[in-house]
C-alpha cells in the first residue's frame, strides 16, 4: 500500500517538478530530482515522515534545484557538526535504479554501459540477484536516468544487441562511510556552506594538511577521514606556525593516526628519508630542483649553501657532479648524510654543518680559488652556487664582494649563482634583480635571468635570480688578467686580453 502511494507521489512529483516548483526547462528530470521533492512532501505529512525515517531516508528542506547531484551522495544529516568520527552515522539509504541481466553477458554489457552504471567508492556495481540465481542486477547512476525511470536511446540500442529487457527497476542501496568521497564526507560534517577544501600534500605516509580557522574544531576528524581515504597514509599532521624559524622547519600536531615523522619519500626518482618534523622539506619544490639539475653536467660543481636534506646535492652527485653541501641545521645535516648514503653517493659529496657565510667564505672559496686557477682551455666545466632560502639569501650577496681578490684566479667561467627570494612586489623579477644588485654593488642588467618558482601566497611569490658573478664583484682588479699572475710564463695573446668577462 505505500508503495503504491509512494509510486503515485512519486509520478505527481514528476509533472509539478517539470512545470511548477523548478521552473526547468529540461524535458527529462532526472530520478534523484523527484525523489528529493517526494522526501520533501513527505516532511510534510507527519505518518509518512515517520516511515521514511524508519528507512534511514532523510528530509532535505534546503534542496535546490542544481544541488541535486551532491545531495543524493550526501550522507545521513545527523552527522553535521560531528567533531568525533562515528563511521556508523553516515549510513544512508537511497533509491538507485537496476537492470536485471543474465551473467553470460555482464562483462561486455558492463563496458557497454560504463557510463550509465554507479561509481561510487568500495562499491560493486554488480550483485547478484536474490530472486535468480543466472542473472545479475547491475546498479545504475539516478543521473542517467530519467524521470518515467526509462533509459536513453543509446543506451536502449546496446541493451537490444544483447537482448536484454530494459527495463529498470529500484533498488534500495545503503551507502556507508565508506562509499563517500572525503569532500563529500566533510561536505556533510562542517557547517553548511563553509569551504571544506580538503588539499593536503604528501610526505611518504605522512599528510599535511593546513587547516584554516573554521576547520580546526573538526581538526581531528578531518585528519582522520584523510587517513581512511587514502591508502599509505597512516598519520596527518596540521602546520601550526607559519615557517619563519632559522632552520625552516615548523611545528605541527599530530591530528591523526601513528605519530611518526620519520618518512620516506620520492622525488625526480630519487629516495630521501628523513624527519619531517625537524627538517625543511617541500614536495611543490620538485619541479624547481629538476630546474636546475638539467643546468649541471657531469663534471661541473654543485655549492650547495642551504642544502637541507639534499634535494640539489643528491641528484647533482648522480650525475657525477662534484657536490659541496651544507646546512646550518644539525638535524638537516645528519639526514643529509644518511641520504648520501641512501642514495650511494656519499664519496661525490663532502658535507658542512656551518653557517652559510661560513661555508661561503671557507670550503666554496678555497675549491673556488682551486678550479679558477686552471686555465680555461684546461677547465670546461661549470661551477654552480645554489642559495634556496628564500627569506634571506639574497643577504649572503654581499659575501661575493672581492671575494677572490688577491687570489690568482682566472675570471672566466666564473661560477653561476642561483639565488632564491621570496618578493612582494608588483614586478617581482625587478624587486629581486634590484635587491641583487644593492647587496653585489654591481648592476645586473642584461647579465641576469629571473624565474617565477611558485607562488606562496597571496601577493607573494618565490623567485629565482640566476647570474654569473661579475669579475668586478669578486675581484677589486679585474681588469688585471689572472692567468697572467698564476702563470707568468704562459702567457698567451689571448689570456693577456682577458678582462671583464664574466
Ligand atoms: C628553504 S630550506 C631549503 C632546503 C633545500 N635546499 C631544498 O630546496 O629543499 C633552507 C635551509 O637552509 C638552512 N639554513 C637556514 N639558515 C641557514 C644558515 N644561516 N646557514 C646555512 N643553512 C641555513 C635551513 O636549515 C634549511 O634546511
Amino acid at each position: 500500500m505505500v508503495l503504491l502511494i509512494l509510486w503515485r507521489l512519486y509520478g505527481y512529483s514528476a509533472r509539478l517538478l517539470k512545470t511548477k516548483l523548478f521552473r526547468t526547462a529540461a524535458s527529462n528530470i532526472s530520478f534523484p530530482e523527484v525523489w528529493l521533492l517526494l522526501v520533501q512532501y513527505f516532511e510534510r505529512v507527519p505518518g509518512f515522515f515517520w516511515v521514511v525515517q524508519r528507512n534511514s531516508f532523510f528530509t532535505m528542506s534546503e534542496i535546490l534545484e542544481n544541488k541535486a547531484d551532491i545531495e543524493l551522495y550526501s550522507p545521513h544529516p545527523e552527522v553535521r557538526g560531528m567533531t568525533t568520527l562515528d563511521r556508523a552515522a553516515f549510513k544512508r539509504t537511497i533509491v538507485v535504479p537496476i537492470l536485471k541481466v543474465k551473467k553470460e553477458v555482464i562483462n561486455k554489457l558492463l563496458k557497454s554501459l560504463k557510463h550509465t552504471t554507479l561509481q561510487r567508492p568500495g562499491l560493486k556495481r554488480v550483485i547478484d540477484d536474490p530472486k535468480d540465481e543466472d542473472s545479475r542486477l547491475v546498479l545504475l547512476d539516478p543521473h542517467k536516468i530519467s524521470a518515467e525511470y526509462s533509459l536513453g536511446e543509446s543506451e536502449q540500442e546496446i541493451l537490444k544487441q544483447f537482448s536484454i529487457d530494459p527495463q529498470v527497476s529500484k533498488y534500495n542501496l545503503e551507502l556507508t562511510y565508506d562509499n563517500f568521497k572525503t569532500e563529500e564526507v566533510l561536505r556533510a560534517v562542517l557547517p553548511e556552506g563553509q569551504d571544506v577544501t580538503s588539499g593536503f600534500t604528501r610526505i611518504g605516509h605522512i599528510a599535511h594538511l593546513n587547516l584554516r580557522d573554521h576547520q580546526l574544531p573538526y581538526k581531528h576528524l578531518i585528519g582522520q577521514v584523510i587517513i581512511d581515504k587514502n591508502p599509505g597514509i597512516t598519520c596527518s599532521v596540521n602546520k601550526i606556525n607559519i615557517i619563519d624559524n632559522t632552520y625552516r622547519n615548523f611545528q605541527m600536531e599530530v591530528l591523526a593516526g601513528e605519530a611518526n615523522m620519520i618518512t620516506k619519500t620520492r622525488e625526480n626518482y630519487i629516495t630521501y628519508e628523513f624527519d619531517f618534523s625537524k627538517v625543511y622539506w617541500n614536495s611543490r619544490l620538485s619541479t624547481e630542483h629538476g630546474r636546475i639539475i638539467e643546468f649541471l653536467k657531469p663534471g661541473d660543481v654543485l655549492f650547495d649553501v642551504f642544502a637541507g636534506v639534499g634535494p640539489f646535492a643528491i641528484p647533482a652527485a648522480k650525475k657525477k657532479c662534484s657536490v659541496f653541501a651544507n646546512d646550518l641545521n644539525p638535524e638537516s645535516y645528519k639526514w643529509l648524510l644518511h641520504n648520501c648514503k641512501l642514495n650511494k653517493v656519499d664519496k661525490k659529496i663532502k658535507n658542512f654543518n656551518m653557517d652559510g657565510r661560513d661555508f661561503l667564505r671557507g670550503p666554496v672559496k678555497e675549491e673556488l680559488t682551486k678550479e679558477l686557477s686552471l686555465l680555461t682551455k684546461e677547465r670546461k666545466n661549470t661551477l654552480h652556487i645554489v642559495m634556496n632560502l628564500p627569506a634571506l639569501a639574497i643577504e649572503f650577496l654581499d659575501v661575493f664582494k672581492h671575494f677572490l681578490d688577491g687570489k690568482p684566479c682566472s675570471t672566466d667561467l666564473l661560477p653561476t649563482v642561483h639565488c632564491y627570494s621570496f618578493s612582494k612586489h608588483d614586478n617581482p623579477a625587478k624587486d629581486v634583480q634590484e635587491r641583487a644588485e644593492a647587496f653585489l654593488g654591481t648592476s645586473l642588467e642584461g647579465r641576469c635571468s629571473t624565474h617565477l618558482v611558485r607562488n606562496v601566497a597571496p601577493n607573494k611569490e618565490m623567485m629565482c635570480i640566476s647570474f654569473q658573478i661579475p669579475a668586478e664583484v669578486l675581484f677589486k682588479n679585474p681588469m688585471e688578467p689572472a692567468s697572467k699572475r698564476l702563470r707568468p710564463n704562459e702567457d698567451s695573446p689571448e689570456e693577456k686580453s682577458t678582462s671583464l668577462k664574466d
